[in-house]
């Protein structure tokens, strides 16, 4: 959530500045700032309401302003509307201490009240202004520099943040220091980079360091001295980062959304071919002694989690629980021996799935973290790691990283299979060559997207939507519906078929649309069945699954193994949201209100 990106070098930084935010500008998008500095002259803040292209405009891409240091923010409003006056960089009351912040800082109210009793004064509703007169106060308070005040700063924060502040005594010098919010410093020759996410800087450098929790750094041209809060330096190797800093563009397409849907034969086919090794799976972790599994996450991701959870019972006899990390996290959940925690988030920094890791380590839980993106927070922190190989993703709502997620599950559940002997040989070599077939049925399955095009075409004006299915499919269903809801603005929901007639279906009237996902043949006559219920009470009614059971439009999928079915299910969805939304003429990969990276509770 928020985007942060700071430069120190010979380079003038506000055009470096504001080509990283870009890259940032996923993370939140309603206002934007920079701060700039030439020498010692005094610091520059130019902001700006709105996407970043007004920032851009307003410093004439960063060329109006002159100097070869600076820090920059893109901003997903927490405290205060999204307006010019509580955009990032702000300042301390007298200008000397600019800041830019991504987190939330809990006990901003009693801070502010007593910075007001020694007079300090606001002008934004942030709680990041907060945090520059709080530093402000330490500095000149006890005169111990820089590193000295912020420490101060980090000993009476509660909450989270990700801080890069800049000082106007300090020429030189960038300031940085993190909790439990994701921070990088990125090493060029005779110059320096930061960002809140390695998509900002992967252009100029890939020698990277993770800022540690509880950690400050001090940034200069020619290096980076990180402290803990006490002031005792930290020795910190870099790392170097193998991402393709080229898979972060559009390539060609007219959004980030389609994009990453068409890179789905390869996510799947490169996170599947990282695990299996000569028709075996090598996970490269024991998953011996697992008695039970409980997964927590947020949004899609959770989505993942309840298809897994069909996926592992089905295969493993495994009891699998699957739980909103938010919920979890406050639960006092009950964890009993040989339960394994799985934590799986694309960017491993949404703060509920972190915190749910943190809670679950806590109760003595084994922790595995299944994510994308390399050396993220849930992955340093859970006891195991397996990553997904989607390559970044960019557009809001997910796609690619969701289907490198489930590919991923697969392969653990089956590795519970073989361990628990629930799964023959024969059986376990079945499942793993449907899995590895996965990749051409999914580029298969695309290969409709003009048929699901002209539907959208149709019904770009609906108002109220209904997704069907059971078992997997009406896991298949609640990612499809929050797909269409967040990019296209439909109200939608995914309801377990059967449970319909227990009060729904009295919504749905002439032109409710229901689509059915039918993919488990199992219950294809239940689910068939509650479809007619709803269009001989008016319903305009369309199927995704392998078998045409119904009137209506029919999106056909190829047939898999059945627990594989949601990889396939899935795609038709996924392009509906997308192309309802290009029809309504909405902002496909950055929809209102969201963020892609949800780094606060
Ligand atoms: C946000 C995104 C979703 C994502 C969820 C969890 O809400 O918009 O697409 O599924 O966060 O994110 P994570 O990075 O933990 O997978």
């Amino acid at each position: 959530m928020c985007g942060i990106v700071g430069y120190i070098g010979k380079q003038q930084a506000a055009p470096i500045l504001l080509e990283g935010l870009k890259k940032l500008e996923y993370r939140g998008y309603d206002s934007a700032g920079v701060a700039v500095r030439d020498g010692a002259k005094s610091i520059q803040v130019v902001k700006a309401k709105g996407k970043l292209s007004v920032l851009a405009q307003k410093t004439e891409d960063g060329k109006a302003l002159y100097g070869t240091c600076g820090i920059g923010h893109t901003r997903w409003a927490t405290h205060g509307e999204p307006d010019e006056r509580n955009a990032h960089p702000h300042r301390s009351t007298d200008g000397s201490v600019a800041v830019v912040h991504n987190g939330i800082l809990e006990n901003y109210r009693e801070l502010r009240e007593e910075l007001k009793d020694c007079g300090y004064t606001f002008a934004s509703q942030t709680d990041t202004e907060v945090i520059a007169n709080l530093i402000d106060f330490y500095l000149k308070r006890d005169r111990k520099g820089a590193a000295e005040a912020i420490s101060r700063f980090m000993e009476r924060a509660r909450g989270s943040y990700a801080i890069a502040v800049m000082f106007e005594e300090f020429a030189g010098e960038l300031y940085l220091a993190r909790k439990d919010s994701p921070m990088i410093v990125g090493e060029g020759e005779g110059e320096m980079f930061v960002a809140s996410d390695a998509a900002a800087i992967l252009r100029h450098t890939r020698k990277v360091y993770f800022v540690d929790d509880f950690t400050l750094a001090c940034v200069r041209a020619d290096g980076v001295r990180f402290f803990d809060i006490s002031g005792n330096p930290i020795p910190k190797e870099y790392q170097l980062l193998d991402i393709d800093a080229e898979a972060a563009g559009k390539g060609g397409y007219e959004h980030f959304m389609r994009k990453e849907i068409y890179e789905q034969p390869r996510a799947v086919s490169d996170t599947l071919s990282h695990y299996i090794k000569e028709g075996d799976i090598d996970l490269g972790i024991s998953l011996h002694g697992v008695k039970q599994i409980t997964v927590v996450a947020c949004g899609s991701a959770y989505h993942v989690g309840v298809t897994l959870q069909y996926a592992i019972e089905k295969l493993a006899r495994i009891p699998v629980r699957v739980e909103l990390a938010s919920e979890f996290r406050y639960r006092d959940p009950i964890l009993g021996e040989g339960t394994l925690v799985v934590a799986v988030s694309q960017s491993g920094e949404t703060a509920d799935t972190l915190a749910a890791v943190r809670e679950a380590k806590k109760r003595g839980a084994r922790t595995l973290g299944i994510v994308n993106v390399l050396g993220s927070s849930v992955a340093r922190e859970a006891d195991d790691v397996l990553y997904t190989y989607a390559g970044p993703e960019i557009a809001v709502a997910t796609t690619k990283a969701y289907s490198a997620q489930l590919a991923l599950g697969y392969l653990v559940a089956l590795v519970l299979g073989k361990n628990n002997k629930t799964l023959s040989e024969e059986q376990f070599a079945r499942y793993v060559s449907a899995l590895q077939e996965l990749p051409s049925k999914i580029e298969e399955t695309l290969r409709s997207e003009s048929e699901i095009k002209a539907f959208a075409a149709r019904h770009a004006d609906v108002h109220d939507v209904f997704m069907i299915g059971r078992g997997i499919d009406y896991a298949v269903c609640m990612e499809g519906a929050l797909k269409l809801k967040e990019v296209s603005y439909v109200h939608t929901e995914a309801y377990a078929a059967g449970e319909l007639k227990h009060g729904t279906i009295s919504l749905v009237e002439e032109g409710t649309l229901v689509l059915g996902v039918l993919t488990q043949s199992g219950v294809f006559e239940k689910t068939a069945s509650n479809l007619e219920e709803t269009s001989s009470r008016g319903a305009i009614v369309a199927t995704v699954g392998t078998k045409k059971l119904c009137e209506g439009q029919f999106f056909p999928i190829p047939e898999t193994e059945e627990p594989f079915a949601a990889s396939l299910a899935v795609l038709p969805l996924q392009l509906l949201a997308y192309h309802i939304s290009v029809c309504r003429g909405l902002d496909v990969d950055k929809p209102r209100n969201l963020a892609k990276s949800v780094t606060v509770e």
